[in-house]
């Protein structure tokens, strides 16, 4: 994924730039790049590979200047290379692009056709360049407004033009832009960890909304007219956002959890029994509501497979999960009625925001549940709950599980007590014990030295297994994502009661088979599915909560 930065400021552009670039280097990149105005020309520095090779680069090149842009690149349109880097240049336009435009292949035949510009790189982002350079006419708020008429797809734009050094042009269309507020300097950013070395007050761009960045303040336009947004104070800080120590981010990230989940339990439920979720007029459709729709991608979607057994047996209402890429294509009858909950770590993903979108416009009640504050499915859902994670910056969402868990157990006991089918000490009794979580977080993770033991085992195996049942299968298909996304190690997850169905031809000796196996209601059917594996030799590693001599006896590992 892409990352933008812009600044203009009092202070030297190129450190502030590569400093906030650094910052959203978890988005994982293959190019890098910045421009500067030297007071004379913005000059252009950008190179295929990691941000430290840009930096070598521009070690020997004084790029000086207040005002400048840059941008981690994830190619998309072209390969990744030193000519298909942002920046991108066409006359005096200078600029940085997240998102896809569809019509890009259109656009540049015209441009060709109409006004002869010729293109050195594979990428849309150069034709956008030469579109805003068509429409200029020495304003290029206008040239922006203009050009973006005819654009089609996903983008943020953040431009420049030489003519006009002293601002920074920034557009939002269905891709991520924030604005950051500081003390006479002002910067623009796809992602808030960006802003945080420098400011934490931000406005949050909405699409369609432009954004124009002098060294005196900003001001903000939506269809061709001037309004005013106050910047919202978020509750992050850099030193959340560094490795504090530990080996990588993932790592402290994982190792946060017991205090992210503390924090998240913490701001929702008293040991009173009361809970701080929604404001009590929105309650009121909670209690009207019908149905549960919960939709959400990847790990967001695996904590609503979760909590569905939760609003099943609570709220007793119908519940849906779906994978939001999948949702819209359905033929929905969502009805006013529709209680639709949304699962959001970053509060962007583009699907889960369509489906958000879907639902609104259909009439139903939409409540968010995200990390990020001010992101656009918190920003566009009736009601959000946020998970107090803190910002997660692995790629691998850790921490935002636990969260996202907490809070959709939390919700699902509220409907059940709002819902009256729940008494107070009902809820008391099913939530207050959720205050020995941390604890019992902390012990897990003292399991770290003996699970990386056991990681050098079996790193070279091609494959493994994940089984739980109940509550976890969803646990075993999120161990298995897990394994295959940090560890390029293919990984299944299965409802263990199918292993039978198919699966189970898979198991021999070679074959590591990961089982959830706590002792709750389906734990004599997993202890058989189990006795399946080792009878076919498979080597079985087994996580229950209790010492257990019978799983002790067939299991090669036991945590
Ligand atoms: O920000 P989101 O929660 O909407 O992201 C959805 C998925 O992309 C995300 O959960 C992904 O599966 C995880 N990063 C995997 O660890």
């Amino acid at each position: 994924m892409c990352g933008i930065v812009g600044y203009i400021g009092k202070n030297d552009a190129l450190p502030v730039i590569i400093n906030a670039l650094k910052m959203l280097e978890y988005r994982g990149y293959d190019s890098a790049g910045v421009a500067v105005f030297d007071g004379k020309t913005i000059r252009i520095v950008k190179r295929k590979g990691k941000i430290r090779e840009l930096e070598q680069e521009l070690s020997s090149k004084a790029l000086k200047g207040t005002v400048g842009i840059g941008h981690t690149r994830w190619a998309t349109h072209g390969r990744p290379d030193d000519i298909n880097a942002h920046p991108h240049r066409c006359g005096p336009i200078v600029l940085v692009h997240n998102g896809i435009v569809e019509n890009y292949l259109e656009l540049k035949e015209k441009l060709q056709r109409e006004n002869g510009n010729s293109f050195c790189s594979e990428t849309d982002t150069e034709v956008i360049a030469c579109l805003i350079s068509s429409k200029y006419r020495g304003n290029l708020v206008e040239a922006v407004l203009e050009a973006v008429k005819e654009l089609k797809g996903s983008y943020a734009l953040v431009v420049m033009s030489e003519k006009e050094p002293e601002k920074i042009v920034a557009y939002r269309k269905d891709s991520p832009l924030i604005l950051g507020v500081g003390d006479g300097e002002y910067f623009v950013a796809s992602d808030i960890p960006a802003l945080l070395p420098y400011t934490n007050r931000v406005v949050a761009l909405e699409d369609d909304e432009c954004a124009v960045l002098k060294r005196d303040g900003y001001l903000l336009l939506k269809n061709g007219r001037e309004f005013s947004k106050e910047p919202k104070v978020v509750h992050w800080s850099t030193a959340m956002a560094d490795e504090a120590g530990y080996r990588h981010i993932m790592q402290k990230e994982i190792f946060e959890q017991p205090k992210a989940v503390a924090d998240t339990l913490n701001a929702y439920y008293s040991a009173e029994g009361e809970f701080g979720l929604f404001e009590e007029s929105f309650s009121q459709k909670l209690i009207e509501a019908e149905r549960i729709r919960l939709v959400a991608c990847g790990t967001s979607y695996y904590a609503c497979m979760v909590s569905r057994y939760w609003f099943d047996r609570f709220s007793r209402l119908p519940v849906d999960v779906d994978i939001a890429s999948e949702f819209r294509y359905r033929d929905l009858h969502i009805d006013k009625r529709d209680l639709c909950i949304f699962v959001s770590q970053s509060g962007e993903t583009a699907d889960t925001l369509a489906a958000l979108r879907l639902c609104n416009s259909s009439g139903a009640t939409t409540v968010g549940v995200c990390n990020v504050m001010e992101s656009t499915i918190a920003r566009e859902s009736q009601a959000v709950v946020y998970t107090l994670a803190g910002p997660e910056i692995g790629v691998a969402s850790t921490k935002a599980f636990t969260t996202q868990l907490a809070v959709l157990f939390l919700m699902a006991v509220y409907m059940g007590w709002i819902r009256e089918h729940l008494s107070k000490d009902e809820v008391k009794s099913m939530c207050n014990p959720l205050v020995y979580i941390p604890g019992l977080m902390e012990e897990v993770l003292r399991l770290d030295g003996s699970l990386r033991d056991l990681a050098r085992v079996y790193m070279k195996k091609e494959h493994f297994l994940y089984l739980g049942r109940y509550l976890n299968y969803p646990i075993a298909l999120e161990g298995a994502l897990k394994l295959k996304e940090i560890s390029y190690i293919h990984a299944e997850g299965y409802a263990a009661g199918e292993m039978k169905h198919g699966p189970i031809a898979l198991i021999d000796e070679q074959m590591p088979v990961v089982v959830v196996a706590p002792p709750d209601k389906v734990y004599e059917k997993i202890r058989s599915n189990i006795e399946e594996v080792k009878a076919r030799s498979g080597i079985v590693i087994a996580f229950n909560p209790k010492f257990n001599t019978e799983l002790e006896k067939i299991c090669y590992h036991i945590f």
